[in-house]
């Protein structure tokens, strides 16, 4: 598939939040604590499997973005195939009241990537984080961070396909959604390891 990324402002949110932000929980993962050796992350399958919509429990996605924060500083990527939209991702950077930025102008924060069921499995998620981790460098990141949950086992398998690494594993993080944990990953944009 040809795949083109366009570079937005926030005026583009209406068309952005039209991919749906919905997907099949089947497998989780859960933490083994293993003392002072750490912990490691098992897979189970969840039967039945049920549909999550992060739209739905985050009080309405993309919508409500500019009413809790200055959009100014981030940027809203659009994956097209000539016409068609296949999907976004948004990466915040440099913003007051965004926790996960740390107060830190040399981390950005993929804070959304969304790509319509019809095209998941095409690369067009790859070349979306590319471009984020392209334009975090242009702001002068060191770190591109993203938050995802152990019910997303796609996209665990996804940032760590793209060179990410598990920096955190919060399991008190959601007291509203028993049995999920926080699982933040962190690509390196220096080049080297971390
Ligand atoms: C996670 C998501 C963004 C991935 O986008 P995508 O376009 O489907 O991903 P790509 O096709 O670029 O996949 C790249 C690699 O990621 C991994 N991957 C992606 N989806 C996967 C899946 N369902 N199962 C296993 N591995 C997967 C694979 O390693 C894949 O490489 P491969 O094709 O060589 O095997 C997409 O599935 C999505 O929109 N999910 C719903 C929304 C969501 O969960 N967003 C993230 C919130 S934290």
């Amino acid at each position: 598939m040809n795949i083109q990324i366009r570079e937005d402002n926030s005026s583009t949110l209406t068309e952005y939040a039209e991919t749906p932000m919905t997907f099949t929980v089947n497998r989780m993962l859960t933490v083994k604590e293993t003392g002072f050796g750490g912990m490691i992350l098992e897979e189970h399958r969840v039967d039945p499997p049920y549909t999550k919509d992060y739209d739905a429990c985050s009080g309405g996605g993309p919508l409500t973005w500019a009413n809790r924060w200055d959009l100014s500083n981030w940027v809203f990527l659009s994956a097209f195939s000539g016409d068609k939209r296949l999907g976004g991702a948004a990466v915040a950077w440099n913003t007051p009241g965004v926790f996960m930025l740390e107060g830190c102008r040399e981390l950005a924060v993929l804070w959304d990537i969304r790509i319509h069921p019809e095209y998941r499995g095409e690369g067009v998620g790859s070349n979306l984080f590319k471009t984020a981790e392209t334009w975090a460098i242009g702001k002068g990141c060191k770190y591109l961070k993203i938050e995802t949950q152990n019910v997303n086992v796609p996209a665990c398998l996804f940032y760590q396909k793209q060179g990410c690494v598990l920096g955190a594993i919060n399991t008190f993080a959601y007291p509203d959604l028993p049995g999920e944990i926080c699982l933040m990953w962190y690509k390196d944009l220096t080049g080297n390891q971390i």
